[in-house]
């Protein structure tokens, strides 16, 4: 394990304040284009943490699916899942979480923390028709952060269900699969420079707050 050893330079891109701008929405559209441009294996990849109705916490990677860069209070970062998962019982117990963009590739990091709420099913609608079809049968087949006895218990469910909705045929969306939305109050975006001396840019504004409300930007130490 050679990299345990390793000291490597982040290079010194940085995000100067006026980089950084008054919109933390529009910085992190900018910078998820900058990480598609850049060819990164799932740019829209976060890594999601929530607290379980115990105390724990736990973390699990989620893909980004909407993204309304227009602040308002009701908006925000969209991401799909299973709502009886282990993240969605721990998300009925304790809203607020933490997104976590991980571009080591580009040297950058953004974390996000703030309230996430189901979506309507209007929204978990929309998202669920956009899914490729064995993606549509696999959040039917799956109950998700369940035990199961074996891989083939798992690809028999999926086989029934492949004769029950070939391709082209209408498929419901299960009601254990859905959106939810996190309305964000905190945003740190991380820019890699030299020597360890990094640049990390904070934007906050008060929970549930709308549109209107502006944000306020603090430079911290690296
Ligand atoms: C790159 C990547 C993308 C993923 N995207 C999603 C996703 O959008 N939704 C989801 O429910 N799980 C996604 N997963 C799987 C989760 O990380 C996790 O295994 C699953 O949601 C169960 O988590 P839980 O038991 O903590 O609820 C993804 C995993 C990886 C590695």
């Amino acid at each position: 394990m050679e990299s345990l050893k390793r000291h490597t330079d982040y290079g010194n891109e940085g995000l100067t304040a006026e980089q950084a701008g008054t919109d933390p929405l529009a910085l992190l559209a900018e910078w998820i284009t900058a990480a598609e441009a850049a060819d990164i294996f799932e740019p829209n990849a976060m890594v999601l943490s929530t607290i379980d109705a115990d105390g724990s916490p736990s973390s699990r990677t989620v893909l980004l699916k909407g993204l309304d860069v227009s602040g308002d209070a009701g908006t925000g970062l969209e991401f799909v899942t299973n709502y009886l998962s282990r993240k969605g019982r721990a998300l009925a117990a304790h809203d607020r979480v933490s997104l976590l963009f991980p571009w080591y590739g580009l040297k950058r990091q953004v974390i996000v923390t703030g309230v996430a709420k189901p979506t309507d099913g209007i929204t978990s609608d929309a998202f669920f028709v956009r899914r490729p079809h064995g993606a549509r049968l696999a959040a039917i087949a799956s109950d998700q952060s369940e035990p199961v006895d074996s891989r083939e218990t798992l690809d028999e469910r999926m086989a029934t269900l492949e004769v029950q909705y070939p391709e082209g045929e209408h498929i419901p969306r299960p009601e254990k699969w859905g959106a939810y939305c996190v309305v964000p109050d905190r945003f740190e975006f991380w820019a890699g420079r030299s020597k360890r001396f990094h640049d990390r840019i904070v934007f906050t504004r008060e929970v549930g707050a709308g549109s209107g409300s502006p944000w306020t930007v603090t430079r911290l130490q690296p």
